[in-house]
C-alpha cells in the first residue's frame, strides 16, 4: 500500500515537486496526502494544486502561539492519515507538541549541507552555502535526517549526497549544484522509509 505522506513547505517547493513527480511515476511507493505551508501564497502551494493534492496554510499570526499553530498542523496531518512527515524547505522549528500529537509518525528534514557540518538554528538556504564557502571546504552536499523534538539538524542521517565545491563558486552556484542532489536525496529517503515500513508490515508479530 502506498505510504501516505505529509510534506511541509515554506516557499519555492522544488523538492516538493521532486516528491510529487516520484509519486506520479511510481518511482516511490508513496502518495502525498497533504501539503502544509506556514506561509500563504507561496509557489509550493501552486505545485500542490496543480498535482491535485490538498493543501493547508498555518500562519503563526493566526494562532495564540507556535504550539497552538503546530498542534493544529499535526491535527491536519493526523486527519489525512499521513504516516511520514517530510520537511522540504520548511523554515520553522516544530514545537514539541507536534511530535506528541503525531507519536509514532517519523519526521524527516532536508538540509542543504553535509550534517553535522553547517547545521543548527538559523542555518537555512543561502546562509548555509555562504558558510560552506567561507570555511574553505572542498565539498558540500545535502542530508536527509530524522527530526526529534528540541533539536535542530541533529537526528539520525537517512541519506547524504555529496558535491564538490568549485573554485569560482558563489552561494547561488553552490546552491544550484546541491539542489540537484537534494531532489534525488529526498526521494531516496522516502523510498528507504517506505520499504522499511513494508518490511515491518510483512513480518508476523514476535511472540
Ligand atoms: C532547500 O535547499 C532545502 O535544503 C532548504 O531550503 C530549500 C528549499 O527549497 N532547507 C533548509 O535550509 C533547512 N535548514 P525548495 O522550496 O525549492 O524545496
Amino acid at each position: 500500500m502506498k505510504l501516505p505522506i505529509a510534506v511541509l513547505v515554506s516557499g519555492r517547493g522544488s523538492n516538493l515537486q521532486a516528491i510529487l513527480d516520484a509519486c506520479a511515476s511510481d518511482a516511490i511507493d508513496a502518495r502525498v496526502a497533504i501539503v502544509i505551508s506556514n506561509h500563504a501564497g507561496v509557489p509550493a502551494l501552486e505545485r500542490a494544486a496543480l498535482a491535485g493534492v490538498p493543501s493547508a496554510v498555518f500562519t503563526l499570526r493566526t494562532y495564540p502561539d507556535r504550539s497552538a499553530a503546530h498542534v493544529a498542523m499535526a491535527e491536519a496531518i493526523a486527519g489525512v492519515g499521513a504516516k511520514l512527515v517530510v520537511l522540504a524547505g520548511f523554515d520553522h522549528i516544530l514545537a514539541p507538541v507536534f511530535f506528541v500529537r503525531l507519536a509514532g509518525v517519523p519526521v524527516i528534514n532536508l538540509h542543504p549541507a553535509l550534517l553535522p557540518l553547517f547545521g543548527g538554528r538559523g542555518m537555512h538556504g543561502d546562509k548555509v552555502h555562504a558558510a560552506v564557502l567561507a570555511s574553505g571546504a572542498s565539498e558540500s552536499g545535502c542530508t536527509v535526517h530524522r527530526v526529534h523534538p528540541e533539536t535542530v539538524d541533529l537526528g539520525e542521517v537517512v541519506v547524504q549526497r555529496r558535491v564538490p565545491v568549485l573554485p569560482n563558486d558563489d552561494p547561488a552556484k553552490l546552491a544550484a549544484r546541491v539542489l540537484e542532489q537534494e531532489h534525488v536525496a529526498i526521494v531516496e529517503a522516502i523510498r528507504k522509509l517506505a520499504s522499511a515500513r513494508a518490511v515491518e508490515a510483512a513480518q508476523p508479530l514476535a511472540r
